[in-house]
């Protein structure tokens, strides 16, 4: 099994942080191995505890496992661009939102943010782990909800493929070039204190 290459040998940071954020990046290859159950359901667990307004834990995830039933359905859905590497996924996902609130029906203005923490939670805790976990925007949302019978109070927001680190050399020749952790924008690029004035 190939090692995942730790961001904190390709990046630094503006400020000092804690290491496992720069080790989360969003690799490509992987080995195909299956995902052990336990340690799947840790990448659950820790989403879990992402905070969300009035604690409504609004995300959802729909999942198959390589090789199941559910899988060739959640395959398709992919765009073409992410299909060329994501056939030795080990798991793909589905995160859904739930818009309104439970407690009166009302929209929910913050549900794709509260997801979207609920994914960084579990992407952490897939780095910790050694594993590969890479957000996809690349998918048909419309044939998702159709497929996979989402109904309309949730929002279909992203794809996630999770794998054990494969072998960079059996991705696509463009794609070998682009397996490194990527940089950032410098912190003073994305603040101001006080009014917009980017
Ligand atoms: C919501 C979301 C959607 C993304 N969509 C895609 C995608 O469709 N295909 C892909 O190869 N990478 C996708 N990415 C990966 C980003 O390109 C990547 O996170 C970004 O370049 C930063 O690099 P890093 O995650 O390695 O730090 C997506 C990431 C996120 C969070």
């Amino acid at each position: 099994m190939a090692n995942l290459a730790r961001g904190r040998e390709h990046r630094a940071p503006d400020y000092p942080i804690e290491p496992l954020f720069l080790d989360r990046w969003s690799p490509r290859a992987m080995s195909g191995e299956p995902l052990a159950e336990a340690e799947l359901m840790r990448l659950f667990e820790a989403a879990r505890w992402a905070p969300s307004t009035y604690n409504e834990q609004e995300w959802r995830f729909l999942y198959a496992r390589r090789d199941t039933l559910h899988w060739p359905a959640f395959f398709a859905l992919l765009m073409e661009a992410n299909q060329a590497w994501c056939g030795q996924a080990a798991v793909l996902m589905v995160v859904l939102s739930h818009k309104v609130f439970t407690r009166d029906g009302k929209p929910n203005p913050v549900h794709t943010f509260d997801a979207g923490a609920a994914f960084e939670n579990l992407a952490l805790q897939g780095a910790a782990m050694g594993l590969v976990v890479h957000g996809m925007a690349g998918f048909d949302r419309d044939k998702a909800r159709a497929t996979l019978g989402v109904p309309d109070d949730y929002d279909v927001e992203a794809m996630v493929a999770v794998g054990h680190p494969g072998d960079p050399a059996q991705l696509p020749p463009a794609l070998q070039a682009r397996e490194t952790p990527s940089g950032r924008k410098a912190v003073r690029e994305l603040i101001r204190e006080g009014p917009f004035a980017f």
